[in-house]
């Protein structure tokens, strides 16, 4: 990380609400994202390889109408297999789609920063959404997309086995949570989702229209910061 970069990420902790840093070491020991001992339960030799069969499973996936509606790619899921911490998104846009990689757009790299503030990076958690394919022009996903495209990301969950999940926006909160609650009453609470805590949150899409809701998203993440500490 050059000054520049450094100044920048700095200057974002600060908009989230961060007070401060610390250079102490033991910060940073606490383990996150570290790979878990042992996986006896799962049937195949890791998560990295039980994820690769399920992304073997879904293949070129005809499933749903969203294949012939213009959907370049299935956007799976990126970061470690065996992260602690999993964000679960709402859909593919349009740079998703050309990437295969979720949350690479302008929200992505929101999102990318928020991690950050946490002292993580991408690459220590996992990053998935309800849909995998991208629904044309960007319009919310179907009830019959959801349901058939909803156990793939369930299968993630159970693979990764996340010590929390953080929902990102209204949409995936509700899918989650089974609910037709809006995120701003979803949030600010912790659910027991799948053997993991999940946390719902603003989608970095929202904080980019409203930046001023930044404040809660750093709650949000502390909370999920300091779960992942348990
Ligand atoms: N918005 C989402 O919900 N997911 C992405 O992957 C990108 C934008």
């Amino acid at each position: 990380m050059d000054r520049h970069q450094l100044i920048e990420h700095l200057t974002f902790a600060k908009e989230l609400g961060v007070a401060g840093v610390s250079r102490d070491p033991a910060w940073r020991k606490k383990g996150i994202g570290a790979p878990a001992e042992t996986t006896p339960d799962r049937v195949f030799g890791s998560p990295g390889d039980a994820l690769s069969a399920l992304r073997a499973d879904i293949g070129d996936c005809t499933r749903c109408k969203l294949h012939g509606l213009g959907r370049k790619q299935i956007v799976f899921g990126v970061g470690n297999p065996e992260a602690d911490l999993m964000f679960v998104g709402e859909a593919p846009g349009a740079d998703e789609d050309v990437q295969g990689i979720p949350f690479v757009g302008r929200a992505g790299q929101l999102l990318t920063k928020i991690i950050e503030a946490i002292g993580l990076t991408r690459d220590d958690v996992y990053i998935a959404n309800v849909i995998k394919c991208r629904p044309p022009q960007n319009r919310n996903p179907e009830q019959d997309e959801v349901e058939t495209c909803e156990p793939f990301l369930f299968r993630q969950i159970d693979i990764i086995k996340p010590k929390v999940i953080v929902a990102l926006g209204t949409f995936a909160a509700r899918t989650l949570l089974r609910t037709l609650d809006p995120i701003s009453r979803l949030r600010g609470r912790v659910y027991e989702y799948r053997g993991a805590k999940l946390i719902p949150t603003f989608h970095p899409a929202y904080l980019l229209r409203n930046p001023s809701s930044k404040r809660e998203v750093w709650e949000d993440m502390k909370l999920a910061r300091k779960l992942l500490e348990v």
